[in-house]
């Protein structure tokens, strides 16, 4: 049996991730140490007798006994209102996190895939981005802490593969949602569709005219697995290209939850970029592989995942507090 490490396991791609290895008939070690993920997202599989979970901090020294053939590292805080809440925390997991999984990897002779970002390239001047744009980041903007942590940690991982001559993958991950995104990680859909659920007008910020595209996780998923099981080394964008305001999107969540709330506006934050949209030409080349979900059915499931959500759940005030979103 192939067995694979999984880290940033119990964050909402990691725990798709476990799934689909599991599926594929892979024995999984899922490590995480929780700072964003929760473990009822892999509570099922804690049963499973291919799964095992180790918590634990990757920015410290990573054991894990016997053979890996793969390791896929997810762990990082992702979205923005949980990065400015722990910056330190991110640039360490970005950077000795990584290194601590690439030394890892080496020792073990397994190849590791890196989930990089679309954020690498910034408030980006180029539309849509390819993989050869450089981007556009402001290193000691609010998204430094990120975007930053996630360059370096491509530069660390093409320094192994040229140095060492690791096997290293590393995916560009765009906008991806789904079920088992968190309520309140400052992403817009599940703000919107947490208002819609409590039956609150929903905010935009700014005037709803920048751009976003949103790919379902099934899509993302099954890229990052084509991608890891491909021989191709360099950064690949995995991501839906196709894009919407967010004044159209708003609209999409009133008529999907069947509400009647009203679009409210508010001042857009700084640095918050204005369009992104993957060009995926590369993953169709390489990887034959495009999305294939469309948005209305992707919502629909992602709202019935939130619909089964506690009432005491959507009400935390945590899950109220729209002052700090950015999306
Ligand atoms: N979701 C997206 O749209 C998206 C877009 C671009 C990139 N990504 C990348 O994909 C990965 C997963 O993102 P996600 O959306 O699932 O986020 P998430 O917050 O749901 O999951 C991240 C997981 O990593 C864990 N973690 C954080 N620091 C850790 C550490 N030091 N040691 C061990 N575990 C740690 C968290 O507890 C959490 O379970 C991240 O690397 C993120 O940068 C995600």
């Amino acid at each position: 049996m192939k067995r694979v490490l999984i880290t940033g396991a119990a964050g909402f791609l990691g725990s798709h991730l476990c799934d689909r290895f599991i599926n594929e008939g892979f024995y999984v070690i899922g490590m995480d140490n929780l700072i964003t993920g929760d473990l009822k997202n892999i509570a099922h599989l804690f049963k499973n007798e291919h799964f095992e979970f180790y918590h634990h901090d990757v920015t410290k020294f990573v054991h894990v006994p016997g053979n890996l053939d793969y390791i896929l590292h997810f762990a990082s805080p992702a979205s923005p209102i949980d990065y400015l809440k722990i910056p330190i925390q991110t640039l360490k997991v970005g950077s000795l996190g990584t290194h601590n999984l690439l030394g890892l990897a080496k020792a073990k002779n397994a190849r590791i895939l890196i989930a990089s970002t679309s954020e690498v390239y910034g408030d980006p001047l180029v539309h849509p981005q390819t993989e050869d744009y450089y981007g556009n980041v402001n290193t000691i903007g609010p998204r430094g802490v990120y975007d930053e942590a996630k360059r370096f940690q491509e530069s660390l991982t093409m320094a192994y593969h040229n140095f060492h001559g690791l096997e290293t993958r590393i995916v560009r991950i765009f906008n991806t949602y789904g079920p088992k995104m968190r309520l309140n990680d400052g992403r817009v859909i599940p703000a919107f569709m947490g208002q819609a659920l409590r039956g609150e007008d929903l905010t935009i910020f700014g005037n709803g005219t920048q751009t976003r595209s949103f790919c379902y996780v099934d899509d993302q998923i099954e890229g990052i697995f084509k991608l890891l099981m491909s021989d191709y080394h360099l950064p690949v964008n995995i991501g839906n290209p196709h894009e919407i305001t967010i004044n159209d999107f708003a609209k999409e969540i009133i008529k999907l939850t069947g509400t009647n709330q009203k679009i409210i506006y508010k001042p857009l934050p700084e640095n918050d970029p204005l369009q992104r949209q993957p060009d995926i030409t590369l993953a169709k080349k390489i990887l034959n592989w495009e999305p294939k979900v469309n948005r209305e059915v992707g919502l629909q499931k992602t709202f019935e995942y939130f619909k089964t959500l506690s009432a005491e759940e959507l009400q935390k005030e945590e899950h109220k507090d729209f002052s700090k979103y950015i999306y």
